[in-house]
């Protein structure tokens, strides 16, 4: 389904990802799992089409990215790190909008607001305007305009950064519901969120992928002595220790 191949890229003369390879199969849920500045965004923004890799290539069900990115855009759902919420419009407004740009057929329009109000438990909000929502509801349109037009691909960009406790939950169960028959990949820095959402975790680190792994094997593979806490702690064992020097 996804088919990630060398992927480099410099942002001037700095690397911000070094050789990247993975493949991710149909309804796989991966975590993208880093400390901030790895570069989980930037393969995000590579993987969604809206950034260029220097070099390498990256394959979304059968289509480049790069030669293709209108049919790779309407495969996948994204959820950037920043949602870009039109915050003066309704959430039915906005979702509206997000339908036409998504080239909702009009017919089909109003039939999947209804379902993604629904899916994301956002009903009771739809009338209201964005800016006056809490951050956990913003954060649910966001999800609920990423996907409006029904893509396989879900990508979701630090979905549960900035929530509070019950906001958090409220959306890790949203993005559990949503994955049946659906790939999804989703960053973050929290650990225990990927072992409550993810199958499969790739920690990234400083640009490249050290671990890429399913989650029960990783942890089988540490004779359950540890925790994925555990593994990715001895994995920046370096980088912790030169902070601290
Ligand atoms: N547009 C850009 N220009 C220059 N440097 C960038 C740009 N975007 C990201 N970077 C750098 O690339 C590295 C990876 O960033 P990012 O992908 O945002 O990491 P993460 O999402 O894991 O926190 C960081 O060092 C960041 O400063
Ligand atoms: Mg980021």
């Amino acid at each position: 389904m996804i088919l990630t191949k060398n992927v480099t890229k410099y942002f001037g003369g700095f690397q911000a990802l070094k050789d990247v390879s993975f493949e991710i199969n149909k309804g796989e849920i991966v975590g993208f799992l880093g400390q901030n500045g790895a570069g989980k965004t930037t393969l995000m923004r590579i993987l969604t089409s809206y950034l260029p890799a220097t070099s390498g290539e990256v394959i979304i069900g059968g289509d480049d990215v790069v030669e293709n990115s209108l049919a790779v855009r309407r495969k996948i759902g994204y959820l950037p790190e920043t949602p870009p919420l039109y915050s003066n419009m309704s959430v039915k407004d906005y979702l509206k909008f997000a339908a036409q740009m998504k080239d909702v057929p009009g017919k089909q329009q109003h039939k999947q607001i209804d379902r993604v109000l629904e899916e994301c438990n956002i009903g009771d909000v739809k009338n209201k305007t964005i800016d006056n929502l809490s951050k956990g509801y913003r954060q649910r349109v966001g999800i609920a305009q990423a996907i409006i037009n029904e893509p396989e691909v879900l990508i979701l960009d630090e979905p549960t950064s900035g929530l509070d406790p019950v906001q958090n939950l409220q959306v890790r169960k949203l993005i559990k519901s949503l994955r049946h028959e659906r790939t999804v990949i989703l960053s973050t820095h929290i650990l225990s969120e990927i072992e409550q959402i993810a199958q499969r975790v790739l920690i990234i680190k400083s640009g490249q992928i050290i671990v890429d792994e399913s989650l029960d094997l990783l942890l089988k593979s540490q004779n359950g002595e540890s925790t994925l806490e555990d593994v990715f702690i001895r994995l920046h064992s370096n980088t912790a220790e030169s902070i601290d020097e």
